[in-house]
């Protein structure tokens, strides 16, 4: 293959006019932002080493598409249980039609998943999938697959690495490669305070939004980002950096028969005390009642445990309201297991013990408010779904945006758990919130669920559609976001007359325009 793209230093950059620059395209899959930010920093990379690359998000190519291309690199996350992320979902159906799926001879490629080791057989299955129907397809695999656990940084470092090598071919053999795609340490946008290097921000309201007789504990939590220069937008989530619990870290340490004062050494930090390394850099879940078979050494041991990956919450706060905070609403996780309690590690820690927490932000562009002022809005929040939508309506009450809004929130009981019911009731009350539908499940002996409220509201909701709106989900992508999704189409296909197959590509259509966007966990 040998083509001469990106073999030229920069020095050189003369001789660089004069060569074809090999295009180089960089798809993604993209569900909480972290396959899309890591194929913009694989383009700028790229367009570095004098490829002319652009990434790309699924929803704007089809299949067909990728036969004119030459370089293909796909980048793809999964979600819930081994599904693709939405906006590769009408993407991955193109590549599966029967008799009709594009031929692919002459693109070459490679795949980086993203996933989860947690989900077990289903981890990467997106990624894996598409791997496997590229090549069923006709294109050639460059470089291997590589699945990424949640912690992906230097997994997509090696693969990016290993990608140009073979993409360049003979051209790049002797040349050192001296840049790197992911480099945690070094923030994109220029600001001192990310992922790498995280924000000491000051916890400063910790205020539980349940009433006393409710059966859940959720918490409003504002944390100060005075002098950290940190900027976020509404949609974007807050990576959180979570302690252990003390006495679950010392229960380990006493299981395994260490002392938590002896020294350890991990990996980028350096020597510490096993004890606060167990606290603040590995995940100790799972450790506890499972003793080791034979004397482990401790060094050794530390080196085998999965490390403590930051948790990210979606922002409830619009900083042109709250220039100095961040504000979350977090759901405290707590449930039996055979009768044993168990406690979430991240919200236990953030409504119970945090004083202070590193945290960034984390971008995420497929949940933005609508950019245009006036363009009516639809938002789904049940439960701490509610989070990104007060963001959003703040937003838009600061900067007096004269658009729509319909909020369709739910929860068990009006009477407890109503969450920020006092900013909800004064947006409607003064028509800033154009419309306000409430799902409480549990008031009445029938279950009432916020999707039965769009189905009772479908006339007006389709009118809203057409209208233009935007409609935003956020919450529970297990049931809520499936059910929701079923609702959408229903509405779609009663009130606009449709076939279910015309409303399902409706739905579509709203999607790849970027009018349906979801924040779902
Ligand atoms: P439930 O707990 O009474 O079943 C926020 O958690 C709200 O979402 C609760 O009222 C909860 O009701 C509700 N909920 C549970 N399953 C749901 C589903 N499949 N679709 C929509 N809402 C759901």
């Amino acid at each position: 293959n040998g083509f001469l793209a990106g073999v030229l230093s920069r020095g050189q950059a003369g001789e660089v006019a004069t060569e074809v620059q090999e295009p180089l395209l960089i798809l993604f899959g993209s569900q909480s932002g972290n396959a899309e930010s890591l194929a913009k920093k694989l383009a700028k990379e790229a367009n570095g080493r004098g490829f002319q690359a652009r990434a790309c998000g699924m929803e704007a190519l089809s299949p067909a598409d990728l036969s004119k291309e030459k370089n293909v690199l796909v980048i793809s996350s999964t979600w819930g249980e081994g599904e693709m992320p939405d906006n590769a979902v009408a993407f991955w159906e193109g590549m599966n039609l029967n008799g009709s799926s594009p031929k692919l001879n002459g693109v070459r490629y490679s795949v980086l998943a993203l996933g989860d080791l947690n989900y077990g057989e289903t981890f990467c299955l997106a990624g894996r999938m598409l791997d496997e129907r590229l090549e069923v397809l006709g294109a050639a695999r460059v470089h291997p697959r590589v699945d990424c656990d949640v912690d992906f940084d230097d997994a997509a470092k090696g693969w990016s690495e290993g990608v140009f090598k073979a993409l360049s071919g003979v051209a790049e053999k002797g040349k050192q490669v001296n840049e790197v795609v992911v480099v945690e340490s070094e923030s994109e946008s220029g600001e001192k305070y990310h992922k790498g290097n995280p924000f000491p921000a000051a916890l400063v309201k910790n205020v539980k939004l349940n009433g006393e007789v409710s059966a859940k504990d959720t918490r409003h939590l504002a944390f100060s980002l005075e002098g950290s220069g940190l900027v976020y937008e509404t949609g974007d989530a807050l990576g959180v950096r979570v302690k252990n619990c003390p006495e679950v870290v010392e229960r380990v340490i006493k299981g395994y028969g260490f002392e938590g004062d002896v020294l350890v050494s991990v990996p980028k930090l350096g020597e510490m005390r096993l004890f606060d390394a167990l606290t603040e850099h590995f995940e100790v879940r799972g450790l506890m009642g499972k003793l080791p078979e034979k004397q482990v050494e401790v060094q050794e041991w530390v080196g085998s445990l999965r490390k403590l990956n930051p948790r990210l919450y979606s922002i409830a706060s619009s900083q042109k309201a709250n220039p100095d905070e961040v504000h979350l609403c977090v759901g405290v996780v707590k449930y039996d297991v055979d009768g044993v309690g168990h406690k979430g590690v991240a919200s236990t820690y953030l409504a119970e013990r945090c004083v202070e927490a590193g945290g960034f932000v984390h971008t995420a562009e497929h949940f933005r408010g609508p950019g245009g002022g006036g363009t009516p809005m639809i938002m789904v929040g049940p439960g701490t779904g509610i989070a990104p939508f007060r963001a959003f309506l703040q937003e838009r009450q600061a900067t007096g945006a004269k658009g729509k809004n319909w909020l369709f929130f739910g929860d068990q009981y009006r009477v407890s758990d109503y969450l920020y019911e006092d900013e909800i009731e004064a947006w409607k009350a003064d028509g800033f919130l154009t419309r306000l539908d409430l799902a409480f499940s549990r008031d009445q002996v029938e279950k009432i669920y916020v999707q039965q409220r769009m189905l009772e509201k479908g006339e007006e909701l389709w009118k809203w559609l057409e209208e233009g709106a935007h409609f935003y989900v956020c919450g529970d992508a297990s049931r809520m976001a499936k059910d929701v999704d079923a609702a959408l189409r229903e509405v779609v296909a009663q009130h606009g007359g449709k076939t279910a197959d015309a409303a399902a590509a409706y739905v579509a259509e709203l999607k790849k325009g970027k009018r349906y966007a979801r924040d779902v966990y």
